[in-house]
């Protein structure tokens, strides 16, 4: 299983990718996680990144493009059946382009890019409320998915915390930017007959078994 998962900032794209990713079994490649990690190491490509972040802005295409392609080419997409999901990738029309490119030379053509519609005014509280694990990356809400004990990670007992580009203005740019760059994807992909619409205001449970009833019935 091949997928692109869509859809603005706090869509709820990573939640659902990980429950896609444990279901079916394939490799969650999120580009947003892929640069948190490389700044957290310091890399070149961490130090490149970092101020576009932190703005709310995208990293510029060559950078992302090369390390999806890089990663895309590792073995566990291979172990996989050559499945994964894309989280966060492709984000402008030139990373589509380039992802049907690469797809092609590596025979990984796309089978959804699966689309979490929520209406904008939603996602501010949804991001501000995030909380994120230090130590496992597990995600949770101050409201709509809270830890047993505040502030702890049910996992692992650690302190929570919250993304520097989650403050509001930061958000309200994030925001932006996709309206402007990465809503066009949506009629890139229709036009490929690859869009799936899901309804992304549902509780998580039920968005999931939204996305669910279509990846089984393509089986
Ligand atoms: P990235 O990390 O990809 O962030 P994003 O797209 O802004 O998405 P988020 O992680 O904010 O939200 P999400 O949709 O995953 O929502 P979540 O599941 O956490 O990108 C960050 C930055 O990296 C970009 O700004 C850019 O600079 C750079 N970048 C990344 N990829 C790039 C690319 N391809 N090109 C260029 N630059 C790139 O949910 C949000 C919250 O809501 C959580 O607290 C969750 O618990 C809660 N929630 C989830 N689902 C529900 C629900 N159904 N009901 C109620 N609450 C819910
Ligand atoms: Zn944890």
């Amino acid at each position: 299983m091949r997928i692109v998962l869509l859809g603005p900032p706090g869509a709820g794209k990573g939640t659902q990718a990980k429950l896609i990713c444990e279901t079916y079994n394939i490799p969650h490649i999120s580009t947003g996680d892929l640069f948190r990690e490389n700044m957290s190491k310091d890399t070149p490509l961490g130090k490149k990144a970092k101020d576009y972040m932190a703005k709310g802005l995208l990293v510029p295409d060559e950078l992302v493009v090369d390390m999806v392609a890089d990663r895309l080419t590792q073995a566990d997409v291979a172990a996989a059946g050559r499945g994964f999901l894309l989280d966060g990738f492709p984000r402008t029309v030139v990373q589509a382009e380039a992802l049907e490119k690469i797809s092609a030379k590596n025979d990984l053509e796309l089978d959804f890019a699966v689309n979490l519609e929520v209406p904008l005014d939603v996602l501010v509280e949804r991001i501000s409320g995030r909380r994120i694990c230090p130590t496992c990356a597990a995600t949770y809400h101050v409201k709509y998915n809270q830890p047993k004990d505040e502030g702890v990670c049910d996992l692992d007992g650690a302190s929570l915390y919250q993304r520097d580009d989650d403050k509001v203005e930061t958000v309200q740019k994030r925001i932006e930017v996709y309206q402007e760059q990465t809503e066009p994807l949506i009629a890139f992909y229709k036009e490929k007959k690859k869009i799936v619409d899901i309804n992304g205001l549902q509780n998580m449970d039920d968005v999931f078994d939204d996305i669910k009833r279509v990846l089984d019935g393509a089986n």
